[in-house]
């Protein structure tokens, strides 16, 4: 899973190459490589680790060839080393190319290519598909015709026919130095057009600032970019007309505006992010919501008796929360689903039920596979996301956007609580069509009113945060405790400090953990209890009791004067008490402040932890 980018045009292709890399650091940074294309022939550099030192590198000897291609890595075969680095060389050089995706039967392939005489200097599954495509241009070479760009497109859609799995892919040709042809299946690409220059790249976010005229690639097709034109063909059908959308890209400028770190700024982003999702859809006429893009009728919309959420990381967590709010706002079973299980579970789906991929980026592969493969069975399925026109939102019968804004930070803040909100209306939604009444229609509009200020008030926990956080920044374990709304909310918690600290961290049902938890309970083991005043308010504090009683540390995610929290806990962390259906969305916030501190504590790079991808377009 990675990033691609690709220019042809009149101006030196590097800093487009390299900016627009920057841009889609979040897919992937253990390593970054850019191949031009100059007089001298194709030049390759490649580095491991951040883009940082593919800059520095070529900061010795910028070339101001005007093609190329670039690439950061997030590996999934090979090792992040230099050699698996791309770009990858095929045949004798005369082909050079990066690629996003999974190459399924790449043994086989490389194993026929090898007995051909090819050489493989990498242990990735990309290689494989470098040297076809230099076997397919022998093959087609021997044909001639009048097209000069036919015989590299017939050896690309050769290579590609002999492919098993999921590719982006950006090409260059040695002997076509002004020659860039992409290809698209299951990893989206997308083609900026400018003024004599074409851009390529995995989402639009590069292309800010050079273009707003952008070609979305579908699956099965592929583009040739040249500096005097563009073609886009589908793979089997030949030459088709590419449709042109202008979209506004100036906001995807990404900037810290001050803060420290990306994290952090969208931590404190998170009334406005709420309150965007909120904007023109709460409707106090009906007592209800209103999403324009769910495109279910009002009769299929009564129907619904079943609801699946499917979703990963974050995104799944925020699911859990909303079979909570759909169940109790509508009474519709909710039930929550892995999308990477999902997609292989093959449950048997009603007639009426509605399936839901959750998602920030609206890329991740398995949330895309299961909202595919529902689709393909001919269930209603919708997509809650937050960025627009991504592959989801494409794929989906329709669904709602969050308009939560660019989330960079890879730990995922203002995405969660957006999600959780939208979450909230859209449990109000169904609610109204059902048993709830007006007038608590009218009580919950009038809570996610306040919403937004709940939030803000919870900020306002930051210096106490990093008080605690300096008190166990040394711990190596951490359980995180919280029941009904707050059990998703305790998971997500774990999550975040796991992520950016990389300190094991568990989350539980507060109750779970006297089923096998509580062994790992210790003087030095902290456990974050969130406990604000509710129905099980008396449950959590007897289970607080019960790692007191052995000596472990008490973090209190809890409301404003509380003695008896205050007698128990080491610390008290408050937070405003708001109705429950929303508690995640406020008692979150410290406990995502809590892994960023402790994380800058530790000195762990917070936007960019090890490991991680902010999208991860593979299996
Ligand atoms: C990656 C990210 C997580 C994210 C998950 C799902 O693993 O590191 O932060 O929650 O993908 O992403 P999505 O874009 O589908 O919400």
């Amino acid at each position: 899973m990675c990033g691609i980018v690709g220019y042809v045009g009149r101006e030196a292709a590097i800093p487009f190459l390299l900016e627009g890399l920057r841009r889609l650091e979040y897919r992937g940074y253990d390593s970054a490589g850019i191949a031009t294309c100059g007089p001298e022939g194709l030049t390759i550099d490649r580095t491991v680790g951040k883009l940082v030192n593919l800059a520095a590198k070529l900061g010795e000897s910028p070339s101001d060839a005007t093609i190329g291609l670039g690439h950061t890595r997030w590996a999934t075969h090979g090792a992040p080393v230099v050699a698996n680095a791309h770009p990858h060389v095929g045949g004798d050089g005369e082909v050079v190319l990066v690629h996003n995706g999974v190459i399924e039967n790449h043994v086989q392939l490389k194993q026929e290519l090898a007995a051909a005489g090819y050489d493989f200097r990498s242990a990735t599954d990309s290689e494989v598909v470098a040297h076809l495509i230099a076997e397919g241009l022998k093959r087609a070479s021997e044909a001639e015709g009048a097209d000069a760009n036919a015989p590299y497109l017939d050896a690309v859609r050769w290579a590609l026919s002999r492919l098993r799995g999921t590719y982006g892919l950006a090409i260059l040709f040695r002997d076509r130095p002004d020659l860039l042809i992409a290809a698209r299946f299951g990893s989206p690409l997308v083609v900026g057009v400018g003024k004599g220059e074409y851009f390529l790249a995995s989402d639009a976010s590069p292309l800010a600032g050079r273009t707003d005229r952008i070609v979305y690639l579908a699956d099965h097709q592929l583009a040739t970019l040249t500096p005097s034109g563009f073609t886009v063909h589908h793979r089997e059908q030949g030459r088709i007309s590419p449709q042109i959308e202008r979209v506004k890209l100036d906001e995807l400028i990404p900037s810290l505006e001050g803060f420290d770190h990306y994290m952090l700024k969208e931590i404190h982003e998170q009334p406005e992010a709420i309150r965007n999702a909120m904007r023109g859809r709460l409707d106090d006429q009906d007592a209800t919501a209103i999403f324009g893009g769910l495109n279910l009728t009002p009769q299929q919309l009564r129907s619904v008796d079943r609801i699946i959420l499917t979703g990963c990381g974050t995104s799944w967590h925020a699911a859990l929360v909303g079979e909570y709010l759909i169940e109790e706002l509508a009474r519709i079973p909710v039930e929550v689903e892995y999308a990477s299980e999902l997609r292989y579970r093959n449950p048997p789906i009603g007639h009426n039920t509605l399936v839901f991929g959750i998602t920030q980026s609206g890329e991740t592969a398995d949330t895309l596979a299961a909202v595919c493969e529902t689709k393909r069975k001919g269930h209603r399925t919708l997509a809650i996301c937050n960025v627009v026109g991504s592959s989801i939102a494409q794929a989906a019968d329709g669904g709602i956007y969050l308009h939560a804004g660019q989330e960079i930070g890879v730990a995922s803040t203002k995405a969660f609580t957006s999600h959780c909100c939208v979450l909230a209306m859209l449990g109000l939604y169904f609610g109204r069509t059902r048993d709830l009444s007006f007038e608590a229609g009218q009580q919950t509009i009038e809570a996610l009113r306040s919403l937004p200020m709940w939030v803000q008030q919870a900020l306002q926990c930051e210096s106490r945060v990093r008080a605690v956080a300096q008190r166990f920044a040394d711990a190596t374990n951490f359980l995180y405790l919280g029941r009904r709304y707050n059990f998703p909310t305790a998971l997500e918690g774990a999550l975040k400090l796991k992520e950016i600290s990389y300190i094991h961290a568990e989350g539980y049902p507060a109750a779970e953990m006297k089923h096998g938890p509580i062994a790992l309970v210790d003087r030095h083991t902290p456990s974050v209890f969130l406990v604000p005043r509710g129905i099980t308010y008396d449950k959590v504090m007897a289970n607080m009791e019960e790692v007191k009683a052995r000596g472990g540390p008490i973090i209190a995610i809890a409301g404003h004067d509380d003695p008896q929290v205050e007698a128990l806990a080491d610390e008290v962390i408050q937070v405003p008490e708001v109705p429950e259906f929303l508690q995640p969305i406020v008692s979150v916030v410290p406990l995502q402040l809590l892994a960023y501190h402790v994380a800058l504590i530790r000195g762990c790079d917070v936007d960019r932890p090890r490991n991680l991808a902010k999208s991860v377009t593979v299996e």
